[in-house]
């Protein structure tokens, strides 16, 4: 068995604040209860229109969080004046699109090469790990290497989503091939998106697996059964099948 890392996703905690714009329920306090649960890191992702999570949670998150805290952000200069203020343990890089309902598809890291080794060089010579959120696919599992990323974060939507049996594991071979590819360059690999608590299972045995991150099954699950219940059921599922 080896150990792999939940990252426990809160941005949905602060998305039912913002219903009200008001300050409850707090993802600040949802974090304590995740790592109560057992959560091995709390990620938020800080979006240009600040839609959910805000500048004053990502703040208080640096100083509460006791396990690792990872920043899911866009490659913009304002994201990366955050990141270098905050000094968060890892940042995740991410493509954002205006009015999109969630991050859809991985980074194209091979078309803006140059800018997103820029960003990485700077992150980096502050001792903050980089990950990139990337599509199961090698020519940019390559092209993050060459940016100088520590990780990449396999993007599992398409698994997620597959309908019929056949094009589930279809997507789950492309990101076992991708998986096996980034390990081999030596990249590490974490995976993430859509994940819930069945179809992680097979998810687990993906050569070289680090991290997975989950934020959407975990809140709804938490919604009836609490934070920390929803995390711990999620670890165990984890350290069962891993
Ligand atoms: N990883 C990344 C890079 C994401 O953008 C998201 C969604 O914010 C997640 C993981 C978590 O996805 P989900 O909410 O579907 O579990």
């Amino acid at each position: 068995m080896r150990y792999i890392r939940l990252g426990v996703n809160v941005d949905h905690v602060a998305t039912v604040r913002e219903a009200r714009k008001t300050y409850e329920p707090d993802p600040v306090a949802a974090a304590v209860l995740a790592e109560l649960g057992g959560a091995d890191g709390i990620t938020v992702h800080l979006r240009m229109d600040r839609r959910h999570i805000k500048e004053r949670d990502l703040k208080l998150l640096k100083e509460i969080v006791k396990t690792r805290l990872n920043l899911e952000m866009a490659v913009t200069d304002e994201m990366l004046k955050i990141a270098l203020t905050v000094k968060p343990h890892q940042v995740t890089l991410v493509p954002e699109r205006e009015g999109e309902i969630t991050t859809e598809g991985g980074l194209d890291v091979n078309s803006n090469v140059e800018k997103v080794t820029e960003i990485i060089d700077v992150l980096k010579r502050e001792d903050i790990e980089v990950s990139i959120f990337v599509d199961p696919d090698p020519v940019q599992i390559k092209a993050s290497k060459v940016a100088g990323a520590d990780a990449i974060e396999i993007h599992t939507g398409i698994y997620a989503e597959a309908r019929t049996h056949k094009d589930k594991e279809a997507e789950l071979n492309r990101i076992f091939e991708a998986a096996n590819l980034a390990k081999n360059i030596g990249l590490k690999v974490h995976a993430g998106h859509g994940l819930n608590y069945k179809n992680i299972i097979p998810l687990l045995k993906a050569p070289g697996l680090e991290e997975v991150n989950i934020g959407h099954s975990i809140i709804a699950r938490a919604i009836f059964v609490g934070i920390e219940r929803a995390v711990r059921e999620m670890k165990e599922v984890i350290n069962a099948y891993s």
